[in-house]
């Protein structure tokens, strides 16, 4: 027995030094040290050796169990200061691997085909600021002082600006009257941007968001030319069968004034969408930029950009679009 006991010390030892990290380790203390390991299967032998013996052997038994604890404990900090303790190793010399492809933003994508769609048609694209002031964003558009759209509540007001009061703009009708003050008719523009209103979160809501915004002016323009490219566009962004569809409304910068409808299909059924404004530009405001009224005569429409990407890729929540989770973003 005290042979067998050298013998299981030598191998228990030598198996130990092997052992490369925490897992081998442990597997180690299990075979060995554990209740049902190669130590405690020595035990029962003890009671056949001779009276005589016995505190020889019983020794020897409990210093090989003190070198193999000790040994263990050794080992364990030993592979943790090395850092061998946990997770894969890195191969330094290992070539990379390949990064995943990024791609654009699904609304700039969006934003994209809008520009192409309507370049087609012979719209140039315009821009404007994002900080207005009141003039561009109300009083050149027909939108009187003391009117509700004016309502601190409604609008982000930021400062002041040569007597002015400068706010981040709640439409891209801003840039009807910044691009009529510097090109005189025939125009025929889309600008996309930022809009910016006080509104609380929700699926449908945020307080920043984008529109495209149309115009056209031009000798014998007629709600005829506004009602037929919004069909050309409706056709091409949606498909061959969407419909367009102007309800009666009220905007202060056009006269007359519809809702823009378009019916696509979603999830198999035909529904009827509204999409954003339209109408003829009302004369008080090609008056405010000096364009002849009794010469000109032009259309106008705003769409809600997130709308018609929403409708089109099914997004059921417009903070998906601004939370640039990857997972989402993904998709498109
Ligand atoms: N500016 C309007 C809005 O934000 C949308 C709109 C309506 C734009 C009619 C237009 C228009 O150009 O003609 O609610």
């Amino acid at each position: 027995m005290l042979a067998q006991l050298d013998e299981l010390q030598t191998t228990a030892l030598a198996d130990l030094a092997a052992a490369a990290d925490a897992d081998a380790v442990e597997a180690w203390r299990i075979a060995y040290l554990g209740s049902k390991g190669r130590l405690k299967a020595m035990m029962p032998g003890l009671k056949d050796v001779s009276k005589a013996d016995k505190p020889a052997v019983g020794k020897r038994l409990n210093e090989v169990k003190v070198a193999l604890e000790s040994g263990f404990e050794d080992r364990k900090a030993e592979i943790a200061s090395s850092g061998a303790a946990s997770g894969p190793q890195v191969d330094v010399t290992q070539p990379g691997g390949d990064l995943p492809d990024g791609r654009r933003h699904v609304l700039s994508r969006t934003i994209d085909e809008i520009v192409d769609i309507f370049g087609r048609m012979g719209f140039t694209t315009a821009e404007g600021p994002e900080v207005e002031d009141e003039w561009h964003n109300f009083t050149a558009l027909n939108i009187p002082a003391g009117h509700p759209a004016r309502d601190p509540i409604d609008n982000f007001f930021m400062g002041e600006q040569e007597g002015s009061r400068t706010l981040l703009r709640t439409q891209t009708s801003t840039v009807q009257i910044r691009t009529l003050e510097q090109q005189k008719p025939p125009v025929r523009i889309i600008a996309c941007g930022r809009v910016y209103r006080p509104d609380t979160h929700d699926a449908t809501h945020y307080s920043m968001f984008h529109q495209v915004e149309g115009l056209c002016v031009d000798r014998g323009v007629t709600m005829v030319d506004l009602k037929t490219t919004l069909f050309q566009f409706a056709r091409a962004y949606f498909g061959p069968e969407a419909e367009v569809r102007m309800r009666p409304s009220f905007f202060p910068f056009t006269e007359p004034s519809a809702e823009v409808d378009m019916k696509m299909k979603i999830k198999g059924e035909w529904q009827w969408i509204e999409i954003g404004g339209c109408g003829m530009v009302d004369p008080n405001v090609l008056e405010a930029v000096g364009v002849d009224p009794e010469e000109f005569t032009g259309f106008a429409f705003g769409l809600g950009i997130e709308r018609v990407a929403m409708r089109k890729y099914g997004i059921s929540d417009i903070r998906w679009l601004y939370e640039n989770d990857v997972r989402f973003l993904d998709q498109f």
